[in-house]
C-alpha cells in the first residue's frame, strides 16, 4: 500500500480502563485474527512464556481495513507499556505513531497515569482521539468524563467516541476515525534509511527480535545495517511484519512497522530508541531523543543458601539478555555473604525481576530494602554516586549529600485531599499546587525525595484513599539535605544489609521504630539478642529479644498431636526464608522492615 494509506497509532489508557479488550476487538473486527485464533494464540504465548522464560506480549499488530470510502488501509497498532517505570519506552513507542486513542473508562474518569501518557503524546505531536469506554455500565457518565477530559487536558471532546469494548459497540467508528483523523506517515522513501527501535525481546533460537518503525527510506532482507547509538553492524537475516504473528516480507519502507532478526546476542545491543541505518548509505544523523535506561532504585539480592550464588549469577545473566535496563554487580556483605547489588528503573521493575528470579529460576532470595542513588561530595570537592547506604563515607570525609527528588502528581476524590496531604507531609513532601479538576476531583502536586516514594508510598496512598487516588512522578534532579546513615546492630554486630540513609530529623523515630519492628520479626533464640540502632558511634535506640526458655512444644497443652504438628509446620514455613547473621537467624521480612514502619 502507498504511504498515504498507512496509519500508525497506539492506545493510551489507565490500567483497567479497557486497553487490551479494545485492542482484541480491533483485531477481531478487522479479521486480523479470528475469535478462535485469539484464544489459541493466547495459550500458545503462555506456553512459550513458560518454556523459555520470556514474556511475549502483543507489541504491534498490522490490520488491513477497508474503510467506508472503499479504500483498503493498513492500520498499525503499537502497544505502549502502561507504567511510569517504563515511560521512556512509552515515549519511544509514541514516536513511532502519528496518532493515539485516548481510552478513558466512562464510569471512572481521567487518572494520573493517563495524564502522563497524554502529555508524552502531545509532546510528540500526535493526533489524539478521545474514546469513552464501558458505556454499557450502569454507572457510566460519559458527559461528566467528557467535560473532565476537556478541562484537564484541553482536548476537544465534542467528537469523543462512545464505546463498549466488551460488547463491541463503537468499534467501527474507532476504525473510521483512525483512518480520517490520524495523519499518514511522511513519504520519505527516497531518503537514507532511519528506523526507530521501539521494542525488542530475546529469542534463544534467532537472537534478539527487534521491533521497529521505518521513519525514512526502506530496508530489505540481506541489508547490512548499523545501529547508530551502539555503532554495531549486523546483516538482517529475517525481516517481517507483525500480524500480530510474525510474517516474513522482503522489504519495508517509510511509514511501515515490522521486525527483524540479525543474530544479535542481547537486547542491550539493540536498545529501545536507537536508530537503524544502512551501512552502504547511512543517514547523516540519528532520530532525536535516544537515551540509555538509567536505574533509579537499587537493592541487594542474596541467595538464602550460599551454594546458590552461581545459579543466581547465571539467572541474572540470562534475564539481562532480555532486559537492557537491569543492572547488577557482585556485592559482598559482611552479614549476608556473596550476592549482587541490582539497579532497576523503579519499584515495579524491581518486583518483576525478583519474581522472575524466584519463579522461573527457582531461587530462594533475600532482598534488601530499596535504596535510591545519593550524590556525595567529598572534602576535595569530588562527587560520587552511592547506591548502597552501607558504603556512605562517614561525616568527616564528606562535604554534602544530595538525594534525588521527584515531582509527584496525584489525582484524588476531594474527600481524601486532607489525608493525602498529611501523608505527603510526613514523607518530607513540599506542597506545590492543588487544582479542582471537576466536580469532586482534585489534583495535588508535591515535590518529594524519591527515597520517600520508593518506600511503599504507593500502597499507603492507595489504602488512605480506598484505592481511588492515582499517582505519577517524574525525576526533577538532586537536592541537598541533612542526611545521616543509620546503622542497625543485631547481637552487637552492625548488619550492613540493614543500613539506611535517613533525614536527621527523622533518624530517632526511624531508629526506634526499626528496633521495635526487628524485635517483632526476628524469632527468639536460645540466647538473648540485643538490637540497636546507631548514628556513628551513638546508640539511639535499643531493644532485646529475650532468650527462649523452653522448647516451644512445651507450650502445647497435653498431648494434642495435631496442634503440635501445626506448630512445627508453622516453624518450618517461617524457616524457609532465613539468613544467618552471625549466630542469629534473621527472616526475609526483617530486611524489608523499613517498609512496614508506622
Ligand atoms: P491492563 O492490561 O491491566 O492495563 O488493563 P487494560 O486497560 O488492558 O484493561 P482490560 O482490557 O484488561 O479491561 C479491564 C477490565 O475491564 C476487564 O475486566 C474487562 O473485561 C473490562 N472491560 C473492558 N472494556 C469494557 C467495557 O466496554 N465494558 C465493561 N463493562 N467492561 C469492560
Amino acid at each position: 500500500v502507498p504511504v498515504s494509506r498507512i496509519r500508525n497509532f497506539s492506545i493510551i489508557a489507565h490500567i483497567d480502563h479497557g486497553k487490551s479488550t479494545l485492542a482484541d476487538r480491533l483485531l477481531q473486527d478487522t479479521g486480523t485474527v479470528s475469535n478462535r485464533e485469539m484464544k489459541e494464540q493466547f495459550l500458545d504465548n503462555m506456553e512459550l512464556e513458560r518454556e523459555r522464560g520470556i514474556t511475549i506480549k502483543l507489541q504491534a499488530a498490522r490490520m488491513n481495513y477497508t474503510a467506508l470510502d472503499g479504500q483498503e488501509y493498513v492500520l498499525n497498532l503499537i502497544d505502549t507499556p502502561g507504567h511510569v517505570d517504563f515511560s521512556y519506552e512509552v515515549s519511544r513507542s509514541l514516536l513511532a505513531c502519528e496518532g493515539a486513542l485516548l481510552v478513558v473508562d466512562a464510569s471512572q474518569g481521567v487518572e494520573a497515569q493517563t495524564l502522563a501518557n497524554v502529555y508524552l503524546a502531545l509532546e510528540s505531536n500526535l493526533e489524539i482521539i478521545p474514546v469513552l469506554n464501558k458505556i454499557d455500565l450502569p454507572g457510566a457518565e460519559p458527559e461528566r468524563v467528557r467535560a473532565e477530559i476537556e478541562e484537564i487536558i484541553g482536548l476537544d471532546c465534542s467528537g469523543a467516541i462512545l464505546t463498549s469494548a466488551k460488547q463491541g459497540i463503537g468499534i467501527q467508528e474507532i476504525l473510521e476515525s483512525v483512518v480520517l483523523l490520524v495523519p499518514p506517515p511522511r513519504d520519505t522513501i527516497d531518503e537514507p534509511l532511519r528506523a526507530l527501535i521501539f521494542d525488542s525481546y530475546y529469542d534463544s533460537y534467532r537472537g534478539v527480535i527487534v521491533y521497529f518503525r521505518v521513519m525514512d527510506g526502506s530496508v530489505k532482507r540481506g541489508d547490512k545495517v548499523r545501529l547508530m547509538a551502539s555503532g554495531k553492524e549486523y546483516v538482517i537475516d529475517e525481516l517481517g511484519i507483525l500480524s500480530p504473528t510474525q510474517i516474513e516480507v522482503d522489504e519495508l519502507h517509510a511509514g511501515e512497522v515490522g521486525y527483524f532478526a540479525a543474530s544479535i546476542k542481547a537486547v542491550g545491543d539493540a536498545r529501545v530508541g536507537d536508530t537503524i541505518t544502512l551501512v552502504s548509505k547511512p543517514a547523516a544523523k540519528p532520530l532525536d531523543g535516544y537515551a540509555e535506561a538509567k536505574p533509579m532504585v537499587f537493592c541487594g539480592l542474596f541467595p538464602t543458601d550460599a551454594d546458590q550464588y552461581p545459579e543466581l549469577r547465571e539467572a541474572l545473566d540470562k534475564l539481562r539478555l532480555n532486559d537492557a535496563a537491569l543492572q547488577y554487580e557482585p556485592e559482598t556483605s559482611s552479614a549476608m555473604g556473596f550476592g549482587f547489588r541490582c539497579g532497576f528503573l523503579g519499584l515495579l521493575h524491581m518486583e518483576i525481576v525478583q519474581e522472575r528470579l524466584e519463579r522461573e529460576y527457582d531461587l530462594d532470595l533475600i532482598t534488601t530494602a530499596p535504596s535510591v542513588v545519593y550524590r556525595v561530595t567529598d572534602n576535595h570537592g569530588t562527587q560520587s554516586y552511592i547506591d548502597n547506604p552501607s558504603t556512605l563515607p562517614d561525616p568527616n570525609h564528606r562535604q554534602k549529600i544530595e538525594e534525588p527528588y521527584v515531582k509527584l502528581e496525584m489525582i484524588t476524590p476531594e474527600e481524601y485531599v486532607g489525608t493525602l496531604m498529611e501523608l505527603c507531609q510526613n514523607r518530607r513532601g513540599e506542597f506545590k499546587d492543588m487544582k479542582y479538576l471537576t466536580k469532586g476531583r482534585t489534583t495535588v502536586i508535591y515535590e518529594m525525595p524519591l527515597a520517600e516514594v520508593v518506600t511503599d508510598f504507593f500502597d499507603r496512598m492507595k489504602s488512605n484513599t480506598r484505592g481511588y487516588a492515582s499517582m505519577e512522578y517524574q525525576p526533577i534532579g538532586y537536592r541537598e539535605n541533612n542526611l545521616v546513615k543509620l546503622d542497625l546492630m543485631i547481637n552487637g554486630d552492625p548488619v550492613d544489609a540493614l543500613a539506611m540513609i535517613v533525614h536527621r530529623d527523622k533518624a530517632y523515630n526511624v531508629g526506634r521504630a526499626m528496633t521495635e519492628k526487628l524485635k517483632e520479626l526476628i524469632p527468639r533464640h536460645q540466647f538473648k539478642v540485643p538490637i540497636q540502632a546507631a548514628i556513628g558511634s551513638k546508640i539511639i535506640a535499643s531493644e532485646n529479644i529475650p532468650a527462649l526458655r523452653k522448647d516451644v512444644l512445651a507450650k502445647c497443652y497435653g498431648g494434642d498431636i495435631s496442634r503440635k504438628k501445626k506448630l512445627l509446620q508453622k516453624q518450618a514455613k517461617g524457616k524457609k526464608r532465613m539468613k544467618s547473621v552471625g549466630t542469629v537467624d534473621v527472616p526475609q521480612e526483617a530486611f524489608m522492615a523499613v517498609l512496614k514502619l508506622n
